[in-house]
């Protein structure tokens, strides 16, 4: 394990950034949610879908199983839904932690919060953020990051300002998230998603980034401009950040 020590690229920035194996992040990772249960059995968490979370997922359940770590008291709060995708359907991001997650472990299903991918009305949005601020907030939020240096699904430009919204999604990331679909004429077009101001709101954020496919976002969230061109970069501005990064996603700085 590398750390970098607490952020080398710039004075007085708090984010913290430690390279580890994959193997060796989800380990570490997995250390600060017993950690913080361990603190506040009833803690606040905000969840991430993707590939980059799913060692951790699987990490977390093992000390589970181990009896070393409990979410019975639990409240969770994703990031995002594609929208048009109801809940059962294979790709939603329900589905997603469902079958990832939320089975395996003693979470009450009734404190699982996720955007809703069919109601996506204004009244609707807004209420995902006061839901959060009546569970006393999010007391860590996991982010993995994109390509393009998106956070949830906040993509370039979304201001830094942000509530939960409905976002258009760009070619790119529907062209990277075709993977998981038939076809990308399948990939949905929107999501809803928390917004920038939301997932800075929490108060502890932990961003994973693998693969050399993050290196340049990777770099550009911590040694670039913050800047709504790169929606992670936020997070130089956020008083607990912790970085893990691959070497190959670390191979920039
Ligand atoms: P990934 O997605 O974990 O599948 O790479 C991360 C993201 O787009 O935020």
């Amino acid at each position: 394990m590398i750390a970098l020590s607490d952020n080398d690229a710039k004075d007085g920035l708090n984010m913290k950034v430690i390279v580890d194996t994959p193997e060796g992040i989800a380990k570490q990772a997995a250390a600060i949610y017993q950690e913080i249960l361990k603190d506040k059995p009833n803690a606040v968490l905000g969840f991430a879908t993707g590939s980059t979370p799913l060692d951790l997922y699987a990490q977390l359940i093992k000390l589970y199983e181990a009896g070393e770590i409990s979410f019975k008291d639990v409240t969770t709060f994703n990031l995002d839904e594609y929208v048009g995708l109801e809940p059962t359907h294979d790709q939603s991001y329900r589905y997603f932690m469902d079958t990832n997650l939320f089975t395996h472990i003693d979470l009450d299903p009734a404190r699982v919060h996720i955007p809703s991918g069919i109601d996506t009305d204004a009244a609707t949005l807004a209420a995902y953020d006061e839901a959060i601020a009546e569970a006393g907030g999010i007391d860590m939020q996991l982010l993995g990051i994109g390509c393009n240096g998106h956070i949830g699904f906040n993509e370039p430009g979304t201001p830094l300002e942000s509530l939960t919204h409905v976002v258009e999604l760009t070619q790119n990331t529907r062209e990277v998230n075709a993977r998981f679909f038939d076809s990308l004429d399948d990939v949905p077009t929107h999501a809803a998603t928390m917004g920038i101001k939301t997932v800075m709101n929490a108060r502890k954020l932990l961003l994973i980034a693998l693969g050399e496919s993050k290196a340049e976002a990777v770099y550009q969230t911590i040694k670039g401009p913050v800047s709504s061109a790169c929606p992670a970069s936020v997070l130089q501005l956020h008083p607990d950040a912790v970085v893990f990064l691959d070497e190959a996603a670390a191979s920039k700085l």
